[in-house]
């Protein structure tokens, strides 16, 4: 089997590069290559039980979609994206990134000959709803985005819908929850905070909380996010019927119930490093983000997700804190 991962210098794409790495097969299927695109340069996993190819792309370029899908990989995994923030912030950007290049690369699969139709994966969001919300949003919800990054990836999940529909690809987009905890420096990212309340005072270091305790999101881990990659990748599409975007499974909490999570692994201390500094432009973009979904569809379908807050926590202490990284 051959796997096509394009973003994977991006968080969840080095994670499922690692988690590939480690496993060597999808599903039953023993993995013999992995092609590694991104326009910031893929590190390749140490010790990979399979051949791994890099390449340094912007995807957007004309050229770049055909050549990568030349080798016909079996599965394409396609996570590179330009997130929120920087798509409100720059609006040619997010749709030539968000949208223009995803149109290439379905295209460039199109015109493939001789019947090549892969498994393609890509991950959408739940920037994909608006206001106003339900306290819990289940699978019928109206896709009315907010966003110009939301509006994108809407857009993304029609087209894949439509190419799979005239049998171009097998296509799944998974909207997944807001990541947390993100390893590594915070990012530009409006929710970025949600990731530094934990992982700044785990690490003896100050964090901002820009938001009151009350706000409540929808959540998942890194480790979780790639998960549901893995089951996109092999399940069997024919129980999708004509919708292929679903919800992903997460953990609905507060900041207060974040903040008590951290309180059980770092104690008072942990807490303390935390600095209410309340910030009226990250409060408006929160407001309009979704609390709570029912995903019902995606449970069904057995995608999985951590059970609490708490796991989510531990995923971060086992994943980041206490496990040497695969990557060099
Ligand atoms: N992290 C989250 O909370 C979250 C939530 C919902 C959806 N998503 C989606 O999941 C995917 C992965 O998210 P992430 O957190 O790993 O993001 P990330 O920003 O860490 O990674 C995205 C990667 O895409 C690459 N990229 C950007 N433009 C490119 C281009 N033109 N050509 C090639 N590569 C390009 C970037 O260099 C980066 O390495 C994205 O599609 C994102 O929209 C993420």
């Amino acid at each position: 089997m051959r796997i096509l991962v394009i973003g994977a210098a991006g968080m969840v794409g080095r994670k499922l590069v690692e988690r590939l790495a480690r496993e060597g097969r999808l599903g039953s299927e023993p993995i013999s290559q992995v092609s590694l695109v991104d326009v910031g340069a893929p590190e390749p996993p140490r010790d990979a039980p399979f051949a791994v190819d890099t390449m340094v792309a912007d995807l957007a370029e004309p050229g770049v979609a055909d050549q990568i899908v030349a080798a016909r990989p079996d599965v394409v995994f396609h996570l590179a994206a330009v997130v929120s923030g920087e798509a409100e912030a720059d609006l040619e950007k997010g749709y030539r990134v968000n949208l223009d290049a995803m149109r290439m690369l379905l295209d460039a699969i199109r015109e493939r000959d001789g019947g090549y139709r892969p498994r393609f994966v890509c991950t959408s969001s739940i920037a994909v709803f608006g206001p106003p919300f339900p306290d819990v949003i289940d699978d019928d919800h109206l896709t009315t985005p907010a966003t110009s990054y939301g509006t994108q990836k809407a857009m993304t999940e029609l087209l894949l819908s439509d190419y799979s529909r005239r049998g171009f690809l097998d296509g799944i987009a998974i909207r997944l929850p807001t990541i947390v905890v993100r390893p590594g420096r915070p990012n530009l990212a409006a929710s970025s905070f949600f990731s530094s309340i934990i992982r700044e005072p785990l690490n003896g270091q100050e964090a901002v909380l820009p938001v009151p305790t009350d706000v409540r999101h929808w959540f998942a881990s890194p480790r979780s996010a790639v998960g549901f990659l893995l089951h996109a990748g092999t399940l069997d599409t024919g129980l999708l019927g004509d919708r292929r975007c679903l919800n992903m499974p997460g953990v609905s909490a507060t900041v207060a119930d974040e903040i008590e999570a951290l309180r059980r692994v770092g104690g008072a201390e942990a807490v303390r490093r935390i600095r209410h500094e309340p910030d009226e432009t990250i409060m408006r973009i929160v407001s309009g983000w979704p609390r709570a979904f029912d995903a019902r569809r995606a449970r069904d379908l057995g995608f999985r997700a951590d059970a609490d807050f708490d796991e989510i926590v531990q995923v971060y202490v086992e994943d980041e804190l206490e496990a040497p990284a695969l990557s060099p």
